[in-house]
């Protein structure tokens, strides 16, 4: 990643990213490349674009009405595959739907694909099947889509490596970052491109015609340079990925208790997945009702967790 926009947040740093990859394509002479295809149960921002790519349909339902019709896959979602495979015999279906999906809007009309490399809020730390990233990059390549990953919550350092996608054998073509970017400090995203997607742009139309009142704030990015330089002179990212060892030891013992369907994740960004009864994966039927409990005594313990009830929920029950 050679070039960077700063904006004002995670959901700006998707809105750039996406308007990058659309200009990229106009000045490459490819002007019909304008579809966006993420996946289901995502999270990638609340402004009207950032929530019509968003896959978490509790999040979009209300505002349906304002949302451009775009087009979402399956997501990577081994505890509950979209495909009833199971590790054993997975063979990547997720990741071919993108093929699937290229075809039949046509591959002159695809602009981009939108992911998280380690699911968030959404799918509470769910980590794609070995091959899947790989195989998305090789189709992408084929097609001549561009390939946008959202790290805005795992970048800088929470999965234990500086950005997620260094967990696979891939790097994108677009890059958006957030939170943990200024360590919470000032309200700042940032779109990061490699040279090749810049140098397009600059020597083509030389203009790119989307920001924001705020973007480039020379505050926002000191505190930027100074949370990256902190990152970096204590190691943190390594103690990510230790910590997180650790974390997933002990969640481990928790694996055999009849409420845990599922616990997955990478570095220090660990989700639980609760559930009704292990052997059917039923959900709970009110997570409210039932995890209060848990919270409490968890934040009695010192430990703040977040609950993310139905969130996961968008497919029957029984799925
Ligand atoms: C993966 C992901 N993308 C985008 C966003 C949106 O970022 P923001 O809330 O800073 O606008 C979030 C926020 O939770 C997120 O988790």
């Amino acid at each position: 990643m050679d070039k960077v926009f700063f904006v004002s947040g995670g959901t700006e740093a998707i809105e750039i990213g996406i308007k990058i990859a659309r200009k990229y394509h106009l000045d490459n002479g490819k002007p019909s490349k304008s579809r966006v295809i993420s996946r289901w149960q995502s999270y990638h921002g609340s402004t009207a674009g950032a929530l019509a790519w968003t896959g978490a349909t509790a999040r979009r339902n209300d505002f349906m009405p304002y949302l451009h019709d775009f087009n979402h896959i399956p997501p990577a979602y081994c505890y509950r595959c979209w495909f009833n495979k199971t590790p054993a015999n997975c063979d990547l279906d997720c990741a071919n739907a993108l093929e699937n999906e290229i075809m039949c809007l046509g591959p002159d009309n695809v602009s981009v694909f939108l992911a998280e490399p380690v699911s968030g809020m959404a799918l509470c730390g769910a980590v794609p099947p070995k091959g899947y990233f790989e195989r998305i990059r090789e189709i992408c390549d084929k097609y001549d889509v561009l390939l946008m990953f959202d790290e805005v919550m795992t970048g800088t350092g929470r999965t234990g490596k500086m950005f997620a996608y260094e967990h696979f054998n891939v790097v994108p073509d677009i890059l958006a970052l957030g939170k943990g970017l200024s360590g919470g400090y000032f309200p700042i995203g940032a779109t990061a491109v490699p040279q090749y997607i810049h140098e397009k742009i600059a020597s083509e139309s030389g203009v790119f015609g989307a920001g924001h009142s705020w973007g480039g704030n020379p505050l926002g990015c000191s505190v930027v340079s100074k949370t990256l330089d902190y990152i970096k002179e204590h190691n943190l990212v390594e103690r990510s990925h230790t910590l997180g060892e650790y974390l997933n030891n002990k969640l481990d013992t928790l694996r055999s208790h009849p409420l845990v369907g599922d616990i997955r994740g990478k570095g220090l960004m660990r989700g639980i997945e609760f559930v009704r009864d292990r052997s059917t994966k039923n959900r709970l039927k009110r997570a409210w009702d039932s995890l209060p409990g848990y919270l409490l005594h968890a934040l009695k313990k010192g430990c703040s967790l977040n609950i993310r009830a139905g969130v996961t929920g968008d497919r029957p029950v029984t799925q």
